[in-house]
């Protein structure tokens, strides 16, 4: 697929979302109706958050989706208490921490493993120093015709509009490794439109994308998709 420069999707000089909030709610939702939409498939998060996502994780369970999130170890022990607390003891759930560095070494497990997925969502540390070896990581675990969905495709480390309202973020000294207009470009964006789109023939899924949140959709048949 050609990547057409002045595709509003790709735009970043495209209208910021009015309501911050509300259109994080909005993210929350299309990405519980697309989980509705796959019951019993295989979903992996990378990043999880510091937020216990209830309703999607009884989604889940109910839906008997084969999850797998990926993020900090402490992150991950949280997010199994709240399940536990919850009384959500969903064997098909299940969390890989990394004590240090990223959750790179883990989907390379994930792959040694031979894991695929229909789902991929990655919304974990937004740099390319970290996301771009993941995105990448993460190619190799897709079904054919399977989704790979981006949160935050406009955020920048130099500029923190999209992200004030929830202070999810550390920058974990990203912005120190980053010139001004390093840090001023959006990593996400690079990842999808300079490297995923051209080498793999992702096409975007329109129906469920805006400039913040892309859905791609991997091709049918491809020498690197595992069958
Ligand atoms: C935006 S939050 C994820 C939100 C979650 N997907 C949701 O829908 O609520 C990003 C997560 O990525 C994790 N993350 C960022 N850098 C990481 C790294 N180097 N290793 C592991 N996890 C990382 C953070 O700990 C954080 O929990």
């Amino acid at each position: 697929m050609n990547v057409d420069h002045h595709d509003f999707l790709f735009d970043a000089s495209h209208a910021l979302p009015s309501d911050y909030r509300a259109y994080r709610r909005s993210v929350h939702t299309r990405l519980l109706q697309i989980l509705r939409q796959n019951p019993g498939c295989r979903f992996l998060e990378i990043g999880v958050g510091p937020t216990f996502r209830q309703e999607r994780f009884r989604t889940i369970d109910d839906l008997g989706i084969h999850y797998v999130g990926l993020d900090f170890e402490h992150v991950c022990a949280e997010r199994r208490a709240d399940l536990a607390a919850a009384g959500i003891a969903d064997r098909d759930i299940r969390f890989l921490g990394n004590r240090v560095g990223t959750y790179l070494f883990n989907l390379i497990r994930l792959a040694r493993n031979r894991e695929t997925f229909d789902i991929i969502y990655l919304d974990g540390n937004h740099s390319i120093y970290v996301d771009l070896a993941a995105a990448i990581a993460a190619v190799r675990l897709l079904k054919p015709g399977s989704l790979f969905l981006f949160d935050d495709v406009r955020f920048a480390f130099g500029s923190r509009h999209l992200i004030q309202a929830t202070a999810q973020y550390a920058d974990g000294g990203q912005t120190k490794e980053l010139t001004e207009d390093e840090a001023n470009e959006p990593h996400v964006t690079i990842i999808i439109r300079d490297y995923l789109i051209p080498l793999f023939n992702f096409e975007v899924e329109r129906s469920w994308s805006d400039p913040d949140w892309i859905a791609l959709r991997a091709p049918r048949s491809a020498p690197w998709i595992r069958i």
